[in-house]
């Protein structure tokens, strides 16, 4: 079977532009802080990765594994921890990196579960906002692209678990 084309929606160079800009904002109102990046996997690890590395105030950085359990290709807002951040983050400034906030149920789910840690403040970044499919609102303190009701792939987003390691964001078959 002939492999699928992907349709480039967002270039490398939009994305690592775009990138860039976010990191100024966050370095810039993060300045004397207690930065923690949260990096939601598997889809941020790409993002999280290149928004660190142009980040420059001090961070420390944490994992957090999730699988959220859907009705087919929608996300139900069940969401199971599947790796843990590794120190507690009472009293800190926690910043949640998300690759996609599509209904809105697992960063809804998320900032509530870290609510209960007693951070010192907890935002959002994420690269990418589907508003279309919005079953809860919210709040996304920095973003990247708001993009239309299409299923994404690359720079760390998955299909089937394929695509991650594309360094540009596309949706698989033609536009
Ligand atoms: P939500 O709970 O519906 O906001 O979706 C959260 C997760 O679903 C994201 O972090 C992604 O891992 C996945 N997801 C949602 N839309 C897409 C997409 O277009 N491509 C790949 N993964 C997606």
């Amino acid at each position: 079977m002939a492999e699928p084309t992907v349709t480039t929606l967002l270039s490398a160079e939009q994305i690592t532009e775009r990138v860039r800009e976010l990191a100024k904002a966050i370095s810039r109102d993060y300045v004397e802080r207690k930065l923690v990046l949260v990096c939601v996997l598997k889809g941020s690890f790409v993002f999280a990765a290149d928004l660190a590395r142009s980040i420059n105030i001090p961070v420390r950085i944490e994992f957090l594994g999730v699988r959220s359990y859907g009705e087919g290709t929608s996300s139900s807002g069940v969401v199971q921890i599947t790796h843990d951040l590794s120190r507690p983050i009472a009293g800190e400034d926690i910043l949640v990196i998300e690759d996609i906030v599509d209904t809105g149920l697992t960063i809804a789910h998320l900032l509530e579960l870290l609510g209960t840690r007693k951070p010192s403040s907890v935002k959002v970044c994420a690269l990418l906002h589907k508003p279309a499919r919005s079953r809860v609102e919210v709040p996304i303190d920095y973003l990247g692209f708001t993009i239309e009701d299409k299923f994404v792939v690359g720079y760390g987003l998955d299909w089937a678990e394929r695509y991650r390691n594309l360094p540009f964001i596309g949706v698989v078959g033609p536009s």
